[in-house]
């Protein structure tokens, strides 16, 4: 895996290589614009040429729409979520951000003029694990953004799935620091190898959106390390992003924008991390705090109590609160992160979307991150109309409004599709409504059953639905969960009594699979009563036709879970959600603590494991519609860690997906014994195909943080090396020695 992203990276330095290599020679007055300078020279060049006016506005963000009376945005700014002048006089550009990580946000809520493709969510992205999707999907916004004329993306979301009810899981990684770190540094470098800024968010520890505002993450600084910071920490490494967003909440009880264990000791220290810490909008709270703190420009001022920088940090800069070499360093950073993408040498143009192509990569995402649950029989794939032998089914689709559309999740990242929004429902404000985007499952679905086999219920009516039921071949109940940013959910439930409608309908017709287009883990209470479940996730503008080409075999599942799915929420760490209800933007709602050391960095499976729980679904489960073997593992140490090979083998009759995953058994001082997701490798196998897979598993994996020594420590030892078909689904394990190691941090 590591192999396919230094890959990814190789390509990306030749491709940015080559453009800049046809770029026109430095005009003799403005030497910072060649090329072949670095990037460090250049921001240089240009910061001794800076006023200290110029140096202020650079490091001062304005929203980049009008917020109605109250903020009126520049003429010259886009409209969408951020725009910071530039300087014209040395070249330097505008910034023009725009949100976020599923595609090319115009606007908080619905503006139907505004039209891009809409990638699935960043869950369903990181389950495909695979970066090469993921930097795909990363390289199709970036494009898309850069033919929209910004040059600067807000998407890279890693926050942990910490807390299985937050409302923006459905924008990040999953719940494993390695997958997560991996999947979201890939699309960072995608994005970027379009010339366009990307930012990794939201540092840090923002692992819920009740009292966003206000809540404190508490959390010991080990369990951080090897949890939430480990996952920035390597889409950091693995994506190179121009700038890092700090988070609304407290950690510690300190704002992370002001929050110097955060931003100068990890990121800008142990991190020796280059680019510069925008405040997420309204996340600044102050301006001498926040400037000696680390961080490096205000975003969207007006969303703020008051404006932080500006004329208030040329004061603090005049007084000595703020020292003049940090207020350069803040300059420094930008210019340098601006020039080291491309942003600068490749300005973004107007110029038209190509739909169709950009369609493809989504749908390929949605195709590759589908996760097969249960299959029963064999119900799945479905037989087409066209398909010789056998009647035509016929089919019942059920619910979840898929005679129109797809649920997208919601909040600033909300994407309006080329084919347009096929239905709003719920909330009137912000983060809703609850979008359903044009590509209907039932028309895709229509168009391989075969002319009159397809028939549709709402679902709203029960009685109706499982009369239909009774009377199909095969029934799709369609079963949906909207989530959005700023809320929870209050439980991990289907809302709408959607378990009672799918109880009924599998009841009257046992032959029925659940299609569910949720941001994360649900609920499934009726799990043994249905034949089959398909995760679809939030799949994107194509995800009627992904969702259709999947369920009758034309491609077959290759998902595998990033999270858990629990069975019931008192097994989670907290069964009820701190500070649930308290909503809203507000610095003056409650105040409350959220106590992270309970599981501290035992998040998700590992909780799981060391409790000794059972969950619905364990945390990279995914079936295919063939089967695999696994034998002849291997482990041996090498410089790098420790090298792991194995065969795979397609024992089925179909071509198919194995997602091979190797964990280490490890039991650092103070946490109990667990298993650490260590490294994986996906691969596609004909029937009958074995193939010999080596997987790197780097040192880092084996490591724990210490705390004392500030590093990462390697106890020597013999470690358990487990090749396994999930969390919960071991195949063989073998014992590999390991001397003692120590890393920087
Ligand atoms: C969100 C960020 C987003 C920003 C700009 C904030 O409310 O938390 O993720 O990038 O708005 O739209």
């Amino acid at each position: 895996m590591r192999q396919t992203v230094r890959g990814l990276v190789l390509s990306l330095a030749f491709t940015l290589q080559a453009s800049l290599a046809i770029a026109q020679a430095a005009p003799t007055d403005r030497p910072w614009m060649n090329p072949a300078l670095s990037p460090d020279l250049r921001a240089d060049m240009v910061e001794r040429q800076m006023t200290q006016a110029e140096k202020l506005r650079l490091v001062f963000g304005f929203s980049g729409r009008n917020q109605g009376a109250h903020f009126i945005a520049s003429p010259k700014a886009l409209g969408s979520a951020g725009y910071v002048p530039g300087v014209p006089r040395l070249g330097v550009p505008d910034l023009q951000e725009t949100d976020a990580g599923i595609g090319v946000a115009w606007a908080h809520g619905v503006r139907p003029n505004r039209k891009t493709v809409s990638l699935p969510s960043g869950l369903a992205t990181a389950a495909t694990w695979d970066p090469a999707i993921g930097f795909a999907g990363g390289a199709m916004i970036g494009e898309e953004a850069h033919r929209n004329g910004f040059n600067m993306l807000l998407a890279g979301g890693v926050d942990l799935d910490r807390e299985p009810r937050n409302g923006r899981n459905f924008e990040y990684g999953g719940e494993d620091p390695l997958l997560a770190g991996m999947m979201v540094g890939a699309q960072i470098a995608g994005i970027q190898s379009r010339h366009v800024a990307a930012t990794v968010k939201h540092f840090a520890l923002n692992d819920q959106e009740s009292g966003r505002m206000t809540v404190s993450s508490d959390i010991a600084p080990t369990a951080a390390r090897e949890s939430d910071l480990l996952a920035f920490e390597i889409a950091i490494e693995a994506g190179h992003p121009a700038s890092t967003m700090c988070s609304y909440n407290r950690v510690n009880g300190v704002y992370a924008c002001e929050n110097p264990f955060l931003l100068t000791t990890v990121l800008k220290g142990d991190w020796a991390w280059p680019g510069f810490v925008m405040s997420d909008w309204g996340a600044d709270h102050s301006t001498v705090a926040a400037a000696n703190a680390g961080l490096d420009q205000e975003s969207g001022e007006s969303y703020d109590d008051q404006p932080f920088f500006g004329e208030a940090l040329a004061q603090a800069v005049a007084s000595g609160q703020v020292s003049q070499a940090r207020l350069e360093d803040m300059a420094h950073r930008i210019l340098r992160a601006l020039f080291a993408v491309g942003a600068i040498d490749d300005p973004p143009t107007q110029t038209p979307l190509d739909f169709a192509a950009d369609s493809a990569v989504s749908q390929a995402d949605a195709e590759q991150g589908a996760v097969l649950l249960k299959n029963r029989g064999g119900l799945l794939p479905l037989r087409a109309s066209t398909a010789s032998g056998g009647k035509a089914l016929r089919i019942a689709v059920i619910g979840g409004h898929a005679d129109v559309g797809v649920l997208s999740g919601g909040g600033s990242s909300q994407v309006v599709p080329p084919a347009g929004i096929a239905l709003t429902v719920g909330p009137a404000l912000f983060p809703g409504p609850a979008v359903y985007q044009a590509s209907s499952p039932l028309e895709a679905i229509a168009a391989r059953a075969g002319a009159g086999r397809v028939r549709f219920a709402s679902g709203e009516d029960v009685a109706a639905a499982a009369k239909l039921a009774a009377d199909s071949d095969v029934v799709i109940v369609f079963a949906t969960r909207w989530q959005g940013e700023a809320t929870d959910a209050p439980d991990l439930s289907l809302p709408d009594d959607q378990d009672a409608l799918i109880a009924a309908v599998a009841k009257a017709n046992p032959r029925t699979l659940v299609v569910l287009e949720t941001g994360a883990a649900v609920l499934t209470p009726w799990r043994g009563q249905v034949a089959a479940i398909l995760e679809a996730w939030y799949p994107g503008s194509s995800g009627g036709e992904a969702i259709a080409r999947l369920l009758f075999g034309e491609v077959g599942p290759a998902g595998r879970l990033p999270i858990t799915f629990p069975d019931s929420e008192a097994q989670l760490p907290r069964p009820v959600l701190d500070g649930a209800g308290v909503s809203g933007q507000l610095d003056s709602l409650p105040r409350f603590d959220v106590n992270y050391d309970l599981e501290g960095p035992l998040v998700g499976y590992k909780w799981f494991e060391t409790r000794g729980l059972t969950p619905a679904y364990a945390f990279g489960t995914g079936l295919s519609y063939t089967r695999f073997s696994y034998g002849a593992l291997e482990a041996h140490p090498n410089a790098g860690g420790v090298s792991v090979s194995f065969d795979v083998t397609n024992t089925g009759a179909r071509a198919g997906a194995a997602v091979p995953q190797i964990y280490v058994t490890v039991h650092p001082p103070g946490e109990p014994q667990h298993n650490r997701l260590a490294g994986w490798s996906k691969l596609v196998l004909q029937p009958g195909e074995r193939r010999h897979v080596t997987v790197q598993v780097p040192t880092r994996m084996l490591a724990a943080w210490d705390e004392a020594a500030h590093g990462w420590h390697v106890a020597a030892g013999d470690y358990a090396v487990l090749l396994a078909a999930a969390a919960d689904d071991v195949e063989a394990r073998v014992t590999v020695s390991v001397g003692e190691g120590r890393l920087a941090p």
